[in-house]
C-alpha cells in the first residue's frame, strides 16, 4: 500500500522516502527517514495501518506525541517538531546519532550522565514527564556525546498550577529519575552514591508489586550491592 499524504499539505514529491527506520505492524506507527525541503527528517505515521488502529489510538497517540514535542520546542536535546502530516503523522527533526544501546560502557564519558540529568530536569520544568527513558533506544547520542530524547508517545504533560496534580507529577518524575539511575548503574556503577543505591534497590523491589510491568523490566537491571 502506498503512503497517504491526505490533508497534509504535502505531496509525494515534497517528501522523498530514504529509509524505513522502524515498522512493527499491526499496532505501531511506521517511522521513516525522509527528505523534506532538502533536509533529512523523520516521519512517524499511522496512515497505512488498519482503520481499527489508525482511527482509534493511532490518531490520538500521534496528536498527543506531536503536542508533547511542541511543548518542548527550543530545548537542545529534543528534536524539533517540523509539522503534522495529515491526521496520522508528523515530521520531526532528524538527529544524526546512535541509540544509547549501541554504546559500550568503556566508551562513554561521564559527562553524558550529567547532560542527560540536565535534559530530564529541563523537561520536568516544562511540566512534561517522558516515562520511557528506561529504553536505551529512545536516547540518541550525537558524535560529541550530546543526548537527544525521542519517542514521546508515553509522555504526559501537567499544568503545574493544576490543583491536586502536583503530587502525581512529582511521583511520575521518579520514573524518569529511576531511568537515569538505571543508566548510571549500568554505565558508571562506581559513581553511584549510597543514597542512589538505596533508592535503586527500593525501586526494583517495589516493581514486584506493580500491576503493569514495563517492557523494560529485566533481571539484569536489579542492583547487586
Ligand atoms: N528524531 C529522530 N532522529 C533520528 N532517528 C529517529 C528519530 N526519531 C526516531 N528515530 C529512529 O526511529 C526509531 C523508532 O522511533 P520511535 O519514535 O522510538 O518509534 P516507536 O514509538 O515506534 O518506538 C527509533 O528507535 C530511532 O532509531
Ligand atoms: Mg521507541
Amino acid at each position: 500500500m502506498s503512503p497517504k499524504y491526505s490533508g497534509a499539505g504535502l505531496t509525494k514529491n515534497s517528501m522523498k522516502i530514504i529509509q524505513v527506520l522502524k515498522d512493527n505492524p499491526p499496532l505501531s506507527p511506521i517511522t521513516r527517514l525522509v527528505e523534506y525541503e532538502g533536509r533529512k527528517t523523520v516521519w512517524k505515521d499511522y496512515s497505512e495501518r488498519s482503520c481499527w488502529v489508525k482511527d482509534t489510538w493511532g490518531r490520538l497517540l500521534i496528536r498527543h506525541e506531536a503536542e508533547s514535542i511542541k511543548r518542548l520546542t527550543g530545548i537542545k536535546g529534543i528534536p524539533r517538531l517540523i509539522k503534522t502530516v495529515g491526521e496520522y503523522g508528523f515530521l520531526q527533526e532528524y538527529i544524526d546519532g546512535e541509540p544509547l544501546k549501541k554504546f559500550r560502557k568503556e566508551t562513554l564519558p561521564f559527562s553524558v550522565f550529567d547532560k542527560m540529568s540536565n535534559l530530564v530536569e529541563t523537561l520536568h520544568q516544562r511540566g512534561v514527564v517522558h516515562l520511557d527513558l528506561g529504553q536505551k533506544k529512545n536516547i540518541l547520542l550525537d558524535k560529541d556525546y550530546n543526548p537527544y530524547f525521542i519517542d514521546f508517545a508515553n509522555a504526559l504533560y501537567f499544568r503545574q498550577e493544576a490543583l491536586g496534580f502536583n503530587g502525581l507529577f512529582k511521583a511520575l518524575c521518579l520514573i524518569d529519575y529511576s531511568a537515569l539511575l538505571k543508566f548510571k548503574h549500568r554505565f558508571f556503577p562506581e559513581t553511584l552514591t549510597e543514597k542512589e543505591k538505596r533508592w535503586l534497590k527500593w525501586f526494583f523491589f517495589s516493581r514486584h508489586f506493580w500491576i503493569l510491568k514495563p517492557k523494560t523490566y529485566r533481571q539484569k537491571d536489579k542492583i547487586k550491592i
